[in-house]
């Protein structure tokens, strides 16, 4: 790719633009300063560098697919420079416990995308904190209030609430084609705005058609931190000029969120400071953060981040599973005999889930192929330290490819084919134990929201399949679906999947 096009590709300013800058001589200077150092003689192999762009050129807007690619040639462990960022990318199991559990306390703090340094937010931010103390507060108060076996029993009756809305939905629009992920995303968001705010924020019946103003919203956040090539994140000192506007619009996006949740929690809170009020009737999960004396800064921030990272991912399981099954027919079929043999009633309740071993080898094998954050979220270096005898220098970032992991044949037998039985006959899970499989990621950045996100894929699945039979529409051979995927925070089908519910 010439550099005006990869320029114009990724939007950014001509060549011509950057050249006439001051910042851009200052630049120029800093990254012929910063070229070799003297501990890149062991560094993970890589591709050579170009002056100044380093291997930027080599990552597209699929960098699961292009580090993959590279890593074929160049091994488990990788070293790249984008623009003057040093990266290093693990590609196998043994790499990745290299990173998350061998050197886990060097290689967890968190490099921060340009759409969310936003200096007010950081401080009360669980994702994308250090792992300091107001990180480890939070992780536990999620844990204990939000994805205990405590809490999730707690939540059950919710989810079972809402996905009974779902289901009435669906068998309304008997015949029409819905948009899969539609339906689900605010099946999902429904769910956490109960548990947190106690309401629905959603309406199934205005969404459909994507025109609710909250979830577009929440949705271009999502967008615009998953913006893989941001030309300033690569240049340091270009970072300060905002070149794509990517804080500045994040900023206002939150802005609009934050007024959203700020008149809910006024709300919660007068409640809870009013004379009547028992602790009793805290049962909320905004009621545990003002009883524990968040500020509304600090609510609106932890708030925003569970929805970003809890609906979106779990949204793109529950349809990477039904975009397979759709495929697969006689996969189908099987789990319609086991849902048959295990479950005399009309309505799937929670104690079902655990007699569905099948279907939960399914969703095992769609998060193989289709893991929904294929390069983890971006961890950094916070000391010099040792992978696989290679030096990781401190503040490299540092990414583990799950995609390619998923697709390895020397990891997977037949890897590019769905095969559900391969997990019928291992005990390998999700949990963060098998580096052969992290959707969650492992170590002490793994997913929190795992035991709750689990819980609602299989729910919804389960549903669904016990209650319709799925039809593409326009008489679309099953076998000839688009599974292309677009990269994101959650990686998302290319093309949408619609479906036609017809009642079992
Ligand atoms: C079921 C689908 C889900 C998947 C596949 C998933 C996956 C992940 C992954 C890969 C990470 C990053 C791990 C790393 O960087 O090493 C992560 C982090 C996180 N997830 Fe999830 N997640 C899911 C659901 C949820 C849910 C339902 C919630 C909460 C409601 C949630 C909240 C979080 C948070 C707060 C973090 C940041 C943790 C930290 O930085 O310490 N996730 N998730």
């Amino acid at each position: 790719m010439n550099i005006t096009n990869f320029l114009k590709d990724f939007n950014l300013p001509s060549p011509l633009f950057v050249l006439s800058t001051i910042p851009f001589l200052f630049f120029l200077v800093k990254q012929i300063k910063s070229l070799p150092s003297k501990c890149s003689k062991n560094l993970p192999p890589g591709p050579p560098k170009l002056p100044i762009i380093g291997n930027l050129h080599q990552v597209d807007n699929k960098p699961h697919v292009s580090t993959a690619n590279i890593a074929r040639e160049y091994g488990p462990l990788i070293s790249l420079r984008l623009g003057n960022q040093l990266v290093v990318i693990a590609s196998t199991p043994e790499a990745a416990m290299g990173i998350l559990k061998t050197q886990d306390r060097f290689l967890s703090a968190r490099v921060v995308p340009t759409a969310f340094q936003q200096p007010s937010l950081i401080p009360h931010s669980l994702i994308w904190s250090e792992c300091n103390e107001t990180w480890k507060n939070l992780r536990t108060l999620c844990r204990t209030e939000m994805f205990s076996t405590k809490a999730l029993e707690a939540q059950s009756m919710l989810r079972e609430e809402k996905i009974g809305h779902m289901l009435e939905f669906l068998h309304s629009k008997q015949g029409e084609a819905i948009n899969v992920e539609d339906v689900v995303f605010t099946t999902l968001f429904n769910t956490l705005s109960s548990i947190i705010f106690a309401k629905d924020l959603i309406d199934l019946k205005d969404d459909y058609g994507g025109s609710n103003e909250l979830k577009a919203t929440l949705r271009k956040i999502i967008e615009f931190g998953g913006r893989v090539i941001d030309f300033g994140s690569f240049f340091p000192i270009l970072e300060r000029f905002d070149l794509h506007g990517i804080r500045k619009g994040t900023l206002k996006l939150f802005s609009k969120v934050f007024s959203y949740w700020e008149y809910i929690i006024d709300e919660r809170r007068s409640q809870v400071n009013s004379s009547t009020w028992s602790s009793e009737q805290a049962h909320t999960f905004v009621d545990r953060l003002l009883e524990n004396g968040f500020s509304n800064n600090q609510i609106h921030q932890l708030v925003t981040e569970l929805f970003v990272a809890g609906t979106n991912t779990t949204t793109s399981i529950v349809v990477w599973v039904m975009s397979e099954l759709v495929r697969h027919q006689e996969v189908m079929l099987k789990i319609d005999n086991e849902m048959k043999r295990e479950i005399k009633s009309d309505k799937i309740n929670s104690s079902h889930l655990s007699k569905l071993p099948y279907l939960q080898a399914c969703i095992k094998e769609a998060m193989r192929l289709h893991p929904p954050v294929p390069l983890l979220l971006p961890h950094m270096a916070t000391d010099t330290c040792e992978v696989m005898s290679y030096t990781i220098p401190k503040n490299t970032k540092v990414f583990v490819n799950l995609w390619a992991m998923g697709r390895d044949p020397n990891v997977w037998d037949d890897p590019f084919s769905f095969d559900p039985e391969r997990f019928m006959v291992t005990k390998l899970d999700f949990k963060g134990q098998d580096f052969e499989l992290l959707p969650f990621g492992s170590g002490r950045r793994m997913c929190p929201g795992l035991p709750s996100g689990i819980k609602s894929i299989e729910f919804i699945l389960a549903s669904l399949i016990h209650e319709f039979t799925w039809v593409l529409p326009d008489g679309v051979d099953p076998s000839k679906l688009n599974m292309d995927s677009k990269f994101g925070i959650a990686m998302k089908r290319e093309t949408p999947l619609e479906l036609i519910f017809k009642r079992k």
